[in-house]
């Protein structure tokens, strides 16, 4: 896990989600003027750990968050120690298919995808949100941001989604 840059809180998918929780924690971390941004896009992140990160012999999962200004933008990231978002991606639709194209929504064969993280891809292109980092032991996908952000080198288990929100942009 990425604990070298974050201060993670710690939760189990055997806990109810409390996004009361979060937002206080988001609020405390400067990210008051754009709360229903991330709000949105870390709810879908969040209820994605409890639907799709359990696997059949690990029922609960560990599960962190964590937020953060940094410069002009704010951070979020969320972890898991469950099954793997490329690995749970490749089950549904193919190994064959570069890690890339497996979240992209536009791809004919995934006309079944979910909405939540298309909505916050479509975020990224109307640059409501800066970047995005999707990683799992398989492998890591960058989106947006600068090539000089630092991005963890791999994870050895579970999902890390990391999205930033530039600071200036309030919700509306
Ligand atoms: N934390 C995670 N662990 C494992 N797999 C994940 C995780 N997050 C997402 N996925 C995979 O990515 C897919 C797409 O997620 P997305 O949120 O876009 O859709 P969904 O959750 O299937 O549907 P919806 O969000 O509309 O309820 C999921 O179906 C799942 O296969
Ligand atoms: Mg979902």
């Amino acid at each position: 896990m990425w604990r070298e840059q974050y201060e993670f809180i710690v939760r189990n998918t055997a806990e109810p989600i409390d996004m009361q929780a979060f937002c206080e924690h988001a609020c405390e971390k400067g990210g008051e003027s754009i709360l229903k941004t991330i709000y949105a896009h870390a709810s879908e992140i969040i209820s994605n750990v409890y639907q799709h990160a359990p696997s059949g012999e690990k029922h609960t999962v560990k599960w962190f968050y964590d937020c953060r200004a940094v410069g002009n933008e704010f951070q979020v990231a969320v972890e898991d120690d469950g099954v793997g978002i490329f690995e749970s991606l490749m089950k549904s639709y193919g190994s064959e298919l570069p890690l890339e194209t497996l979240l992209q929504p536009s791809n004919a064969r995934l006309t079944h995808r979910g909405m939540g993280l298309s909505a916050l891809l479509r975020d990224l292109d109307l640059k409501k949100v800066s970047s995005v980092i999707f990683q799992s032991p398989s492998g890591t996908v960058k989106m947006g941001g600068a090539a000089s952000d630092s991005v963890p080198h791999s994870i050895a288990q579970g999902t890390r989604v990391v999205f930033t929100v530039p600071l200036w942009i309030r919700s509306i």
